[in-house]
């Protein structure tokens, strides 16, 4: 592995990994002082069982929670950003809860850019342009692949232009990241498919960026040697907990890897074309 002595930056959250994570997104909001947390999820993904565990850490610390779930895909577009964000400010919250897949975790950070900086999400698009951090973030994903949980991106759709926008500021990595087995269990089929080809991508693309250093080198190989433990893959094996998680490391180790080195041409063109026709990062045709 070849060494980098250029000055390189390197940001991570928190990260606490491993089944039933799920449970201190409680304790970390009453860490961060949240009284009261803006619950950025979706509907299906609100009404499944394990969400019981989540809501009852909130509630024994004594943390009130205001659901937002109104965030379209591929990804969010910025009107649900910004009703979130008036959302967030009238109910008067003091941190964010994100649940979900990448279009939830981008829409919170977009939230809580506006929280904290005013104006309009599409006034922060491109590198470095968001001046007060953002209010305290805890995220569960509930996919494995755009790990935006441990990233200093976030991907907002102009809805006018039909273009995928990209924020990046160190103010975007989340406080914490709880990576729970559990809620992967729920991810569909053909959403674990396209999420675990965008994870390989986004390690591949760290890989060979311009911007790698040594330590996101070391991410990029360790995601794609764990991805090649489960390619190709099978729906038959979307049940077995053990090959869910290794997918949530793969997922995990890539998105350090490009939130420090940067991606490439793949993700260029598919943001383009992804923007045009309102389609996700990767897709793969899936047989079930
Ligand atoms: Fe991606």
């Amino acid at each position: 592995m070849e060494m980098v002595r250029e000055h390189r930056k390197y940001v991570v959250p928190e990260i606490i990994t491993g089944d039933d994570a799920r449970i201190y997104a409680g304790r970390y909001a009453s860490n961060f002082h949240s009284n009261t947390v803006l619950l950025a999820t979706d509907e299906s993904i609100f009404r499944q069982k394990w969400m019981r565990e989540i809501l009852q850490g909130l509630d024994e610390a004594g943390t009130e929670y205001v659901v937002f779930s109104d965030i379209e895909e591929n990804p969010p577009r910025d009107y649900n950003v910004m009703a979130g964000a008036d959302v967030y400010l009238s109910e008067e919250c003091t941190g964010i809860l994100a649940i979900g897949g990448g279009s939830v975790l981008d829409c919170a950070k977009g939230i809580g850019i506006v929280a904290a900086n005013g104006g309009t999400i599409l006034d922060y698009v491109g590198v470095d342009q968001v001046r007060n951090p953002m209010p305290p973030l805890i995220c569960v994903p509930t996919t494995a692949g755009s790990a935006a949980d441990v990233s200093q991106y976030a991907v907002i759709r102009n809805a006018d232009k039909k273009a995928k926008n990209i924020i990046i500021s160190k103010s975007l990595v989340p406080d914490v990241s709880l990576l729970d087995t559990v809620p992967l269990m729920t991810q569909p089929k053909d959403v674990t498919v396209n999420s675990g080809i965008d994870a390989l991508t986004h390690a591949i693309e760290a890989y060979v960026s311009n911007g790698a250093s040594h330590l996101s080198d070391m991410m990029a190989l360790e995601s794609i040697t764990l991805s090649a433990g489960f390619f190709p893959f099978s729906v038959d094996r979307a049940d077995d907990p053990d090959s869910r998680f290794q997918s949530l490391m793969a997922s995990m180790y890539a998105g350090i890897a490009f939130s420090n080195a940067g991606l490439g041409l793949i993700h260029a063109m598919s943001h383009a074309i992804g923007g045009l026709y309102d389609l996700p990062p990767m897709e793969l045709p899936v047989q079930s």
